[in-house]
């Protein structure tokens, strides 16, 4: 799949977003080392602050399931580009800080490193 696949893959989960406050649905895709896909998408909350990112609901999603290392992420939204937030890039470097993340920006596609994204970042020392 290129990356214009998985994109609109991301796209799709936009649609069943949970976001009646900011209105911004969100949807994101991720990889695992294994070839199997999960996605998801932001899900809001009347008490604001417990909202949460599409990245880190799918990234939840997929640790749950028993993945722990990833190669790509892919980022849509109904209104704007979305490269991950702080707090995602964060979580996600915690278990692929080399992983691809993608998103569209003006109809081009934007893809980096995780790492590139968050340099020097805080980790588990190993
Ligand atoms: N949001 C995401 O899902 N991912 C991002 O990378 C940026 C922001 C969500 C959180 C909130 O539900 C809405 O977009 C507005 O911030």
């Amino acid at each position: 799949m290129d990356n214009r696949q998985f994109i609109e893959m991301a796209k799709k989960e936009c649609k069943i977003s949970y976001s009646p406050y900011s209105k911004i649905k969100v949807g994101a895709a991720l990889v695992s080392e294994n070839g199997e896909i999960f996605e998801g998408c932001n899900i809001e909350n009347a008490s604001y602050g417990l909202s949460m990112c599409a990245e880190r609901v799918v990234l939840f999603k997929a640790v749950s399931e028993g993945q722990k290392k990833f190669t790509k992420i892919a980022v849509a939204s109904s209104s704007q580009a979305v490269p991950p937030c702080g707090a995602c890039r964060q979580a996600l470097s915690e278990f692929s800080p080399e992983m691809e993340v993608v998103w569209e920006e003006n109809g081009k596609i934007i893809s980096k490193k995780l790492n590139e994204l968050l340099p020097h970042s805080f980790g588990l020392k190993k």
